[in-house]
């Protein structure tokens, strides 16, 4: 039997320990590298951090498996037993040239089923946490269930580069979504946004391309408040793929799916 407690109070040390070495290193010189191209950034942080998790999980629970962003992890192609999904800095260019939103995301899932999330915005130090089927926590103060609400009331987090180019909706759709709705916002890290559609603060959050340790808690947490996930065409998410990703209240994102990216224009 998996012992859910003894992960979540280590998590939570974890968490804590990790960003002490997070906000020290705002006060050295980071070692920035290139990844992708010249806008995708890992620092040392990012591995340091993502290397503490991977060796206090592999210490403890010898058994369970690891995804991580920065390689750290393992190669897994299957969800059986239990499997770590970890972003050890979610927001990676914020940290670099803002030094806030940012983010230490970690999905829990056994045999494919979401069970603890965790999003720690490390600056402020918030956390949002989902214990699958027994409630979403900002702070430790439960997160109510979210409510419906209509695109002309509602912000919405997308990236504007997504509205000028994509491969995904046509950029008509797009122009028209940011122009019926009241705002948007682009914060630049998926997992605080996710965290934001889950508390209100932003009504839904559309991504083009993010990868599993982007979104592995967020879902969680989500689904935990009544909320939605999936594709831009409404398929649902895989924990083990990429893609795009649309989260919302459910009736916003009925309306938007129906009305914005499922209607060609
Ligand atoms: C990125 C951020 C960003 C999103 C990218 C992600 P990283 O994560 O979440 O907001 O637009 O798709 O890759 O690389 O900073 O961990
Ligand atoms: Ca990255
Ligand atoms: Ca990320
Ligand atoms: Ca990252």
């Amino acid at each position: 039997m998996t012992n859910w407690e003894q992960i979540d109070t280590y998590v939570r040390i974890w968490l804590k320990e990790a960003r002490i070495n997070i906000i020290d290193s705002f006060k050295k010189t980071l070692d920035i590298e290139t990844k992708s191209d010249r806008n995708d950034l890992v620092t040392n942080i990012d591995k340091e951090t993502e290397s503490f998790f991977v060796n206090n999980i592999q210490e403890h629970f010898p058994d369970h498996h690891i995804i991580g962003e920065e390689g750290h992890g393992q190669k897994i192609d299957q969800t059986n037993g239990v499997l770590w999904i970890i972003d050890p800095i979610d927001g990676t260019v914020n940290f670099v040239h803002q030094q806030r939103n940012f983010a230490i995301s970690i999905g829990i899932y056994e045999n494919g089923k979401g069970k603890l999330g965790y999003i720690y915005d490390v600056v402020q130090d918030e956390l949002y946490f989902v214990e699958a089927g027994k409630g979403a926590y900002f702070n430790e103060v439960p997160i109510p269930k979210l409510t419906d609400t209509k695109v002309e009331d509602a912000i919405i987090g997308i990236n504007s580069s997504w509205i000028i180019s994509n491969r995904h909706i046509p950029t008509a759709n797009l122009h028209r979504l940011v122009h019926d709705s009241r705002a948007t916002r682009s914060l630049g890290a998926a997992s605080l946004e996710i965290a934001y559609v889950a508390t209100g603060r932003l009504d839904a959050y559309i991504a083009m391309r993010l990868a599993p340790w982007d979104f592995a808690a967020g879902k969680l947490l989500i689904e935990e408040l009544g909320g939605k996930l999936s594709t831009v065409k409404g398929e649902p998410l895989h924990i083990l793929e990429s893609g795009t990703v649309f989260v919302s209240n459910s009736g916003l994102h009925k309306e938007i799916l129906d009305n914005y990216f499922l209607s060609i224009e």
